[in-house]
């Protein structure tokens, strides 16, 4: 938001590209990121103390990828393991008008 409390018209889009480009460089650096939505926005606001202005869209998580070993005997063994199921692009791409 501006320091007004006026919403910049664009700025999921520009979050979104900025997202992507690091993630992109976080992949060329050889490390692995995580994009997610799901934190504790009060807490980090406090933590960080950031300004009331700002909105936290989403985290990136960045670090060196481990052996999905170390997981074993948790809950997110086999999520980590198991197949990845993606949407068809046919299913989230949209043609013509709505
Ligand atoms: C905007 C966005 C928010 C996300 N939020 C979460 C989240 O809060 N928790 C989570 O486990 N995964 C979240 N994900 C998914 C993870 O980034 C990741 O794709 C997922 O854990 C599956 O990992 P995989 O890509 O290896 O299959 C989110 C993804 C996106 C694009």
């Amino acid at each position: 938001m501006k320091e007004d409390g006026t919403p910049y018209l664009t700025a999921g889009f520009d979050s979104g590209l900025a997202a992507q480009n690091m993630m992109l460089q976080v992949r060329e650096l050889g490390l692995h990121v995580r994009p997610i939505g799901g934190v504790d926005r009060d807490a980090m606001r406090e933590v960080l103390d950031l300004p009331a202005n700002l909105n936290i869209i989403a985290v990136l998580v960045i670090g060196k990828r481990a052996d999905a070993k170390v997981l074993e005997g948790t809950w997110a063994y086999d999520l980590e393991v198991s197949a990845r199921v993606r949407h068809d692009l046919e299913d989230i791409v949209l043609h013509g008008k709505p």
